[in-house]
């Protein structure tokens, strides 16, 4: 086993996280190694909170709510994720009245240069509804990555949600008013192409990367195939204009981005009709197809979060997918029981409880 004290300031390496007021911790401090690690501990000790603290400290964002807000611990004002990558310091605070960002103890007026920090891939259970669920869930997969591959992305995102936001108050007004409504359109039509064409690119350069894996991982001769299907049609000005009596039927802007979907096939056959093993493994070969193409564009593996997925496994898939991770990325993984791994694995193991 690794001791935490040789940890040294190695790039791309979350070595220290510190949380306050955070889920079920008060407050709790937190070493990391290269490489392998592992967070042990029994049912509702914190194994998912430390991991999803990680995800927010470097991205902002939570893998497992849309609002941050749930992981202020109860009956406090917000929270504090603290911690040191590679060589930088990052701190943020939220809570529901203000946010707080900081690299080496100075404020950051805005989320750039920090985000540019770390990158991550989480990969719970869960993500099975990638394929099992409705295109939000689909959706929020390619922001997330998306806006690692590209710091533009989040803003694009973020004016499009603006756009779309005000023209569908307006279209919600007892008698809509055209010409106001179409003054929203050229900010809707300019973010919303900008986020049509980074996710359109995220999913062809995506489309190599997790065929390969899913090829390695699966042992199978399947092709998998996932295909970007914007929910602007072609030309989203076009369909945009062709809406006009549909978005006034609906009250509500029927076209976009907001529409969009990925969608998965196995030989040329939808996902849907995958068993339950195809549907995991091509889940997993889609987070690692991700990290891969994330370590290539950036010459730095992402830090992989992995919680619990080892649980359902046998011992040889288990071994198997240990095998698959990306050899140089850390690994933050959580797990109630350690007793499959073996005794001569470096890794470090995180008690909890
Ligand atoms: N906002 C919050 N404030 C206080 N406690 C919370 C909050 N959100 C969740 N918790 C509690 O935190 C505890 C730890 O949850 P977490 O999901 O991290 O556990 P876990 O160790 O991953 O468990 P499991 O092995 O079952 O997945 C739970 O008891 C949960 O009820
Ligand atoms: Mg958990």
């Amino acid at each position: 086993m690794r001791h935490p004290s040789r940890i040294g300031f190695a790039a791309g390496v979350l070595t220290r996280l510190k949380v306050r007021h955070f889920r079920c911790f008060d407050a709790r401090e937190v070493d990391f190694a290269p490489g392998l690690n592992f967070i042990v501990g029994p049912n509702a000790h914190g194994k998912t909170s430390l991991l999803e603290a990680a995800c927010i400290l470097l991205r902002l964002q939570s893998p497992r709510v849309t609002r941050l807000a749930h992981a202020i611990q109860h009956e406090r004002r917000g929270f504090v994720v603290d911690g040191h990558f590679g060589p930088r310091h990052l701190q943020f605070y939220f809570s529901r009245e203000r946010k707080k960002l900081a690299l080496d103890e100075v404020e950051q007026k805005n989320a750039r240069e920090y985000l540019e920090q770390g990158r991550v891939v989480y990969f719970a259970n869960s993500d099975i509804e990638l394929v099992r669920g409705s295109s939000d869930t689909r959706r929020q997969f390619l922001d997330f990555v998306a806006a690692q591959r590209d710091g533009t992305y989040r803003q694009a995102l973020r004016d499009y949600e603006r756009a779309l936001r005000s023209r569908n108050l307006l279209l919600k007004s007892p008698s809509p008013r055209w010409r106001e409504i179409a003054a929203f359109d050229e900010p809707l039509l300019n973010s919303g192409q900008r986020v049509i064409a980074m996710r359109a690119q995220l999913v062809a350069e995506l489309q190599p990367e997790v065929e390969r894996t899913h090829r390695a991982i699966s042992g199978a001769r399947e092709k998998l195939q996932l295909e970007y299907v914007p929910g602007a049609g072609e030309d989203f000005a076009k369909t945009l204009a062709a809406a006009q009596k549909e978005d006034a039927r609906l009250r509500q802007t029927s076209v976009g981005p907001h529409r969009d979907d990925l969608r998965f096939a196995l030989n040329a056959q939808s996902s849907a009709f995958a068993s339950e093993g195809q549907q995991r493994t091509l889940v997993l070969a889609l987070k690692l197809g991700a990290a891969h193409l994330l370590e290539q564009r950036f010459a730095a593996p992402p830090v992989l979060l992995l919680d619990d997925i080892f649980g359902e496994l046998d011992l040889v898939r288990r071994a198997a997918l240990l095998a698959a991770l990306p050899a140089a990325a850390q690994k933050i993984i959580t797990t109630t029981h350690l007793d499959w791994l073996p005794p001569d694995a470096e890794a470090l193991l995180i008690r909890l409880g």
